[in-house]
């Protein structure tokens, strides 16, 4: 199936029932990835950067800024021990630990490609709005559990055997996307007024702007 067939097949975004189409938007952005066999090593290593220079500072970031932005105790308890994984098992370390096995350190031109979409999103996170953050980071966990064997891929294409972090995220990140969903369910049933439906993807939107760019950067 090409990359638009599955666009046209993501159904509607449901505000009460989102997971269908977040689910069905990372497949469709999925499809979209270049066959790795295609891609040169400079490519490979590129791509590996620049994935490493959004995830290893900011994911930590824009979890705690999720934990900030929800109100309800469950939605708090929830993303709090997607936190305490994260810091007690050093996950940027891990991920440093891959990129550096790959040869794939984050350069200052490969910080710079994703400079702007990456700010994008910081402003976005900085506003603290529940309910498109918790989609945002759903749609976020859902990506990187079905990324992992493309990355993995990329990475032994380099000469790597380093997989601890793709191994890790390919299995834990099953768990917080649910948490995540479960989060924004609890979340939903507090919100006094409705925000319009398509602004929820707000969040979503910047951030799959931003992997567009990890992966094919402008
Ligand atoms: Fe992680």
């Amino acid at each position: 199936m090409t990359a638009t067939q599955q666009a046209t097949l993501t159904p509607p975004f449901r505000p009460e029932a989102p997971q269908e189409h977040i689910d069905s938007s990372i497949d469709s952005f999925m499809a979209s990835l270049p066959d790795p066999a295609t891609l040169s090593g400079e490519e490979r290593r590129g791509l590996i950067a620049r994935y490493t220079a959004v995830l290893e500072g900011n994911f930590i970031y824009w979890m705690t800024a999720t934990h900030l932005a929800v109100r309800s105790p469950e939605a708090k308890e929830e993303i709090e021990e997607n936190l305490l994984e994260e810091v007690k098992d050093n996950h940027p370390g891990m991920l440093r630990k891959f990129a550096v096995a790959a040869q794939a350190e984050p350069t200052e031109l490969d910080r710079r490609a994703v400079d702007r979409d990456l700010q994008n999103v910081r402003e976005f996170v900085g506003t603290l709005s529940p309910l498109k953050i918790l989609l945002m980071m759903a749609f976020f966990e859902g990506f990187i559990q079905k990324f992992m064997a493309y990355l993995a891929d990329l990475a032994a294409r380099s000469g790597s055997s380093e997989m601890v972090y793709t191994d890790v995220h390919g299995v834990c990140d099953i768990a917080h996307t649910q948490g995540l969903f479960h989060s924004y369910a609890g979340e939903l049933a507090l919100a006094k007024n409705s925000t319009p439906s398509e602004e929820l993807l707000e969040g979503v939107k910047l951030l799959r702007t931003l992997l567009q760019t990890i992966v094919r950067p402008k």
